[in-house]
């Protein structure tokens, strides 16, 4: 069984090689590279997750998943999202994402805002089964300009976001 649980600062090594191994199976899915990520410094890591509340799905002790909540003014984003291949079609992108608006309405969050880039039809599915809804026109990815990703939304409910 998978188990998802919020990653703590003692798991800075484990959050670096997680999103080694996302932007490199997925380079297409993130406005970020390799190479740029290889020379964040472990400051540069701490950093991160002070900003990021980062959730992680592990198989028995192997992590097979990530996913990261931040504020963004009002709203939370959600970002990072990804399944290792082998995890995939298991469930652990609906807890990823459930620990994160969870965590977002559990701060005062009203909406988890992402992005999406356009053609990720398999991610696409994800949000839209969700309940996200495109909010604005696809704007162009910094990292390639010949992509675009769109905007989406998921209001959380009310009587979550009171948890705070
Ligand atoms: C996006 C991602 C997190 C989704 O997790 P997952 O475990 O693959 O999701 P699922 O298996 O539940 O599949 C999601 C949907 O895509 C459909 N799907 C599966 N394979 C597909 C394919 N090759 N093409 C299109 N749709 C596909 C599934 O049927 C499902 O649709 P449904 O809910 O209507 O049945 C995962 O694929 C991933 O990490 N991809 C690479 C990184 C990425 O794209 N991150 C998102 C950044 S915004």
């Amino acid at each position: 069984m998978i188990e998802v649980r919020r990653l703590t600062s003692v798991d800075r090594d484990l959050l670096r090689e997680l999103r080694r191994r996302a932007v490199t199976e997925s380079p297409e899915a993130f406005n970020t590279t390799v190479a740029d990520e290889s020379v964040l410094t472990a400051s540069d890591w701490d950093a991160r997750m002070l900003e990021t509340a980062y959730f992680a799905g592990f198989d028995g002790e192997v992590p097979v998943g990530l996913a990261g909540g931040r504020v963004n003014a009002a709203d939370w984003d959600l970002v990072s999202m990804w399944v290792a291949s082998e995890a995939r079609g298991t469930g652990l992108v609906d807890q990823l994402i459930g620990a994160v608006c969870a965590a977002a309405a559990a701060a005062g969050a009203e909406r988890v805002g992402l992005r999406v880039v356009v053609g990720n039809v398999r991610a696409l599915r994800v949000y839209e089964r969700w309940g996200f809804v495109p909010e604005g026109d696809p704007e162009r990815l910094p990292r390639d300009p010949s992509l675009t990703r769109q905007r989406m939304y998921l209001p959380v409910t009310t009587s979550t976001s009171k948890l705070r």
